[in-house]
């Protein structure tokens, strides 16, 4: 990839961290685990949707928009992301809202709560069987009767653009890597809307890079969830001009660690976001991270690593969304 050829906006200043796990990977008994720590990207508490926007607004700033329009669920990591960069680019940010089975709360609060705080100019809750793409066209519509100018977002910020963030930061791993001298043998993530996980395939792909990508499913089942990335790849591919075959067999995702759907708890959840607080004191999240994490205890347990591989793991952010959900973690009898 080359990097001049696309514009990019700034919001992290240097890499994020890569950390051993030492004790998680001893309480396992398993690969040696590593993690990278992009849940400390820049922007309000960060996460992996800072990188597609340093691209997609970037993108936006080029075609002379003066406000973000994006979409997600009541708490989008991606909605309070896009936010907080038109924030800091002093543009207006208008967010179409699912409203989740249980209702729409307007006191909610992790994400919700931030998408107040940050300013958001209209908050539009629509079904959450409603067309967010219908809804965003007709924010921009009414903006544009008004003399202004939208940029639409999809939804996680996973088009072609979005994805060069995650392009540049499987450049970041392999440079990190280097200079260790210990290259991975896997990266494991959490794969929704694909972006992540298609960007960093493409950037691996443009290293001749042999760390393979294992995306762990938060909602769909394997077959959907592998088609809609390996569409994305094609398309992020086709955009930098990346030349060599894609083989469907580099897109593996596992469904096994969904539960009962999307941002729904799951037991394995619920222990693998305790075991990373309790082994090494790091937060992970439970629509997201907790499952990713949960599909790596899972693997370890079945034995899918040998002891000798180097796994990492992407902490792709998601904290807010923790403090919604207390009932599922606090411990009773302390
Ligand atoms: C914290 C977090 N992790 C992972 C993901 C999934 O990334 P992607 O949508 O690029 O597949 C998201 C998407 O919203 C997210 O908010």
């Amino acid at each position: 990839m080359n990097p001049i050829r696309y514009e990019r906006r700034q919001y992290t200043t240097g890499n994020t961290p890569i950390e051993k796990l030492d004790r998680l990977s001893k309480a396992l008994g398993g690969p040696t685990i590593s993690i990278k720590r992009d849940d400390l990207l820049g922007l309000t508490a960060g996460g992996n949707k800072t990188r597609k926007l340093e691209y997609l607004v970037a993108d936006a700033i080029k075609q002379g928009a003066d406000t973000l329009i994006t979409c997600g669920a009541v708490q989008s990591n991606h909605c309070r992301l896009t936010l907080a960069a038109a924030v800091r680019e002093g543009l207006a940010c208008q967010l179409v809202l699912t409203e989740p089975e249980t209702g729409y709360n307007p006191l909610a609060s992790g994400n919700h709560l931030l998408f107040h705080l940050l300013g958001a100019e209209k908050i539009k809750v629509i079904p959450s069987d409603g067309d967010m793409l219908a809804a965003m066209e007709e924010l921009a519509q009414a903006l544009k009767k008004e003399g202004r100018k939208a940029y639409v977002i999809p939804v996680g910020g996973s088009n072609e653009v979005g994805s060069l963030g995650y392009m540049a930061c499987a450049e970041e791993i392999e440079q990190q890597t280097w200079e260790t001298g210990t290259p991975f043998d896997y990266v494991v993530t959490a794969t929704g809307s694909a972006g992540t996980q298609a960007g960093l395939i493409a950037g691996f792909m443009a290293r001749q890079s042999n760390t393979k990508v294992i995306g762990v499913n938060v909602s769909r089942d394997r077959a959907t969830q592998e088609a809609k990335v390996l569409e994305l790849l094609h398309a992020t591919a086709e955009t930098v001009g990346l030349t060599g075959e894609i083989l469907p067999s580099a897109i593996r995702c596992e469904d096994q660690y969904v539960g009962p759907g999307y941002a729904l708890p799951t037991d394995e959840m619920i222990e693998a976001v305790q075991l990373l607080a309790r082994t090494e004191g790091i937060l992970l999240d439970p629509v997201y991270t907790g499952k990713a994490m949960a599909g790596l205890i899972g693997m370890i347990r079945q034995g899918q690593f040998t002891k000798e591989d180097h796994v990492l793991f992407l902490h792709t952010g998601g904290s807010p969304a923790l403090y919604t959900a207390p009932h599922l973690f606090l411990s009773e009898n302390k």
